[in-house]
């Protein structure tokens, strides 16, 4: 074993406090660890930061990424530039396979390559889903605890609400009694738009087709209202801010290797004991490995638990075979199942108040990033692109139900509308100047799956990612049912005189089949991807983990992350991963009688 380096002496001065190792040869060779988390994305900073409020528990939390603490960092904590960490050294940088959906296209699937994963990438968007989402878990895994009464302990333990930075009331916005008191940060947005106001007007003037929803997070997943994100103090909150760093900043019992991937889990006393971790810092540097003398918990996302899953022999054996991989562990559904939700987006020119002009103004941008950097006041210290939404199901008399309903139950959504204060398009040319409004719309309860595939033994060789985006007669079916019920609803009085004209490529769709030439060629990935580890009954021989998230057949390794959902869930995912985590905590505590 090597000398510890000069960094190693460096970091065990942090007394009191968790290490932060930057290279596995820093990792001390006589420490003994209960347990290894394999990501500090959303999911395993929650595990890790619960798992150690036991003192005498060790854990050591592996993450492939970079620090979110770097001074390239504001790309992903400044609330105004949300969505730029995209493509970037905070990003994998996936790609789908050609999707014959898409007119074969082949689409970005980005996913966070950064302490607190997705967490510290995504659009940031808190909305918990239709209590249906969480019943039909509880229904899938034969577990009750995961019913929406049940957690609610856990929602509560995730999220509290924080006023925006100007203090604007957001009295009416939202039911101050569904949050809780925990570290993860969300708020409402500081500025309200015209188009906001227009779609509040329709529920009160429509009510019974379009009816308000005072709360996105109390279990009622459909209607119209404001949209929670998770900023709070001016700053996106992400698992990393929320959980990790202050576990890190107050405790010992708490190891962070950064830069390090996880290429393949090691079967310890036994062929299917895996209480191991190999590791390594690109494909060419050496390999190191650890062990957990309690468990292995996988939380890579939905990308990287099936893929290392694969790599170290649990999956479809014959698939293994093709690419190499010795099977130990014949699990037909890792890498099965794989759903993602789409998203198209349409744009209208109007009246009134935008951020258009702000955007289309890079001095305004530029001074509004100054300002920010001055005092976290101004346009950049909150949410602002997107601060209404809608939830809507299919008429129950509709075709597309005849061969049964998606949706998780009666009150969650088939489908979604975002209303955004700017004009967001994949069109080359775009118009620069004037007021904008885009709406994007999402199929929320999508039947196609799809799957992913390792292409080779390599970890560091990526998997193929196949969503089969639009590939039922339900899912382009609802989309365009969807775009003429948005058509719809902005006739409806509320939008009188705001609404000049659709953009060309909009203004163009009339019939069904140029609605579905227009989704195929402009639909993307709403980077919502689930179920490649999906959870089942006990009994049931398909599924990955069971209701306790245990993987099947398999001693010491744990899974808790969204490939564990079921479907992709109405909603926005990262707020179930979070309360799925949450709860996985305390089962993996009860499991090992820790406090
Ligand atoms: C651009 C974007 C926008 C989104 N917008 C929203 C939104 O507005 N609202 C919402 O609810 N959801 C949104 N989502 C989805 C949501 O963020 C994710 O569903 C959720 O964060 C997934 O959490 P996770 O714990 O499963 O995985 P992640 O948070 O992705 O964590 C996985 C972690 O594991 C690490 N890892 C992977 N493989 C290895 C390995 N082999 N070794 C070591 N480390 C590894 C990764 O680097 C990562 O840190 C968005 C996602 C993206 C990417
Ligand atoms: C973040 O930066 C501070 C100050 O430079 C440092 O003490 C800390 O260890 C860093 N944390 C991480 C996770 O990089
Ligand atoms: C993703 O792509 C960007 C831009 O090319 C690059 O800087 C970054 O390093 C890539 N991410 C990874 C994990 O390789
Ligand atoms: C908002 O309220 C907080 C707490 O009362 C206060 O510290 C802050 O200065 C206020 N901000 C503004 C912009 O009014
Ligand atoms: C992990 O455990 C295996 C099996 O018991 C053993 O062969 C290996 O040396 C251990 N690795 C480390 C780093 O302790
Ligand atoms: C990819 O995985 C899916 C689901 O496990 C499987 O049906 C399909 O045959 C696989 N494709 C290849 C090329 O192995
Ligand atoms: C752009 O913003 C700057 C700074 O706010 C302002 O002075 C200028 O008038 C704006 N330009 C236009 C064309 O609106
Ligand atoms: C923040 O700075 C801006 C100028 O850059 C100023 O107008 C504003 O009043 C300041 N706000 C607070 C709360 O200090
Ligand atoms: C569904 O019911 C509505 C209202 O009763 C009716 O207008 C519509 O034509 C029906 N649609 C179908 C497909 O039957």
């Amino acid at each position: 074993m090597a000398f510890p380096s000069l960094l190693v002496l460096l970091s065990l001065a942090r007394l009191g406090l968790g290490s932060i190792f930057t290279t596995p040869t820093q990792v001390p060779a006589s420490k003994k660890y209960d347990f290894i988390i394999v990501g500090a994305g959303t999911a395993g900073c929650v595990i890790a930061a619960r798992l150690t409020e036991d003192p005498s528990v060790n854990v050591l939390l592996i993450e492939a990424g970079v620090s979110d603490n770097g001074t390239e960092s504001a790309t992903i904590s400044v609330p105004l530039l949300a969505g730029s960490g995209i493509g970037t050294m905070f990003d994998w940088n996936y790609t789908s396979t050609a999707q014959s959906g898409l007119n074969g296209r082949i689409i970005p699937v980005p996913r966070g390559f950064v302490m607190g994963g997705s967490s510290s990438i995504n659009s940031m968007i808190y909305s918990r889903g239709a209590s249906d989402e969480y019943d039909r878990l509880a229904d899938v895994s034969g577990d009750s605890g995961w019913s929406w009464n049940s957690l609610e302990q856990y929602r509560l333990k995730n999220e509290q609400h924080t006023p925006p930075w100007n203090n604007r009331s957001n009295v009416g916005e939202y039911n101050p009694s569904v949050h809780g008191h925990g570290p993860l940060l969300t708020g409402l947005t500081p500025t309200v738009f015209d188009a906001d106001k227009r779609v509040i007007q329709t529920t009160v003037d429509n009510g019974a087709e379009y009816p308000f929803n005072l709360d996105f997070n109390s279990g009622n997943g459909l209607g119209f209202g404001w949209l929670q994100t998770t900023v709070g103090h001016s700053a996106r909150s992400t698992s990393s801010s929320a959980y990790l760093h202050p576990a890190l900043n107050s405790r010992s019992n708490l190891d962070l290797l950064l830069h390090t991937q996880v290429t393949r889990l090691v079967s310890t006393s036994g062929k299917l004991t895996f209480r191991g971790v190999q590791v390594a810092q690109t494909a060419t540097a050496p390999q190191y490995s650890f062990n957990a003398t309690k468990e292995v918990i996988l939380s890579a996302g939905t990308v990287g638990t099936p893929q290392l899953l694969m790599l170290s022999g649990i999956g479809p054996s014959h698939q293994l075979k093709n690419v190499g991989v010795t099977p130990l562990l014949d699990l037909e559904d890792v890498g099965a199942n794989l759903q993602d939700q789409s998203i198209v987006i349409l744009q209208w020119e109007v009246t009134g108040t935008t951020l258009s002009p702000f955007l289309n103004n890079a001095t305004a941008f530029q001074d509004a990033l100054a300002q920010y950097a001055f005092n976290k006041t101004g346009i950049a210290a909150g949410n602002t692109v997107v601060n209404t939404i809608g939830f809507l199901r299919l008429p129950s008399n509709s075709t597309l139900l005849k061969a049964g309903d998606p949706a998780a139950g009666p009150n969650a959504p088939h489908f979604q509308f975002s209303f955004l204060v700017s004009l967001q398009s994949f069109h080359r040319f775009a118009p620069t100047t004037g007021n904008w409004m885009s709406v994007s719309i999402v199929v929320q309860s999508p039947t196609s799956r799809g799957s992913l595939n390792l292409t080779s033994s390599s970890a560091f060789v990526h998997p193929t990612i196949n969503p089969e985006y639009y590939t039922t007669a339900f899912d382009i079916g609802t989309a365009i049912q969807a775009f003429k019920t948005l058509r719809g609803f902005l006739t409806t009085p509320a939008w009188d005189g705001f609404v000049i004209e659709p953009f060309s490529t909009v203004a163009a769709l009339n019939t069904d089949a140029e609605i579905e030439t227009y989704i195929r060629t402009f639909a993307n990935s709403l980077d919502h991807p689930t179920s490649t580890a999906k959870i089942s009954k006990i009994t049931e021989k398909g599924g990955v983990v069971g209701p306790t998230l245990l993987v099947k057949g398999a001693t010491g390794l744990r899974i808790v992350d969204a490939s564990i959902l079921p479907s992709s869930p109405a909603g926005f995912p990262q707020a179930e991963v979070y309360i799925v985590a949450e709860r996985a905590a305390d089962l993996i505590k009860s499991a090992w009688s820790l406090s």
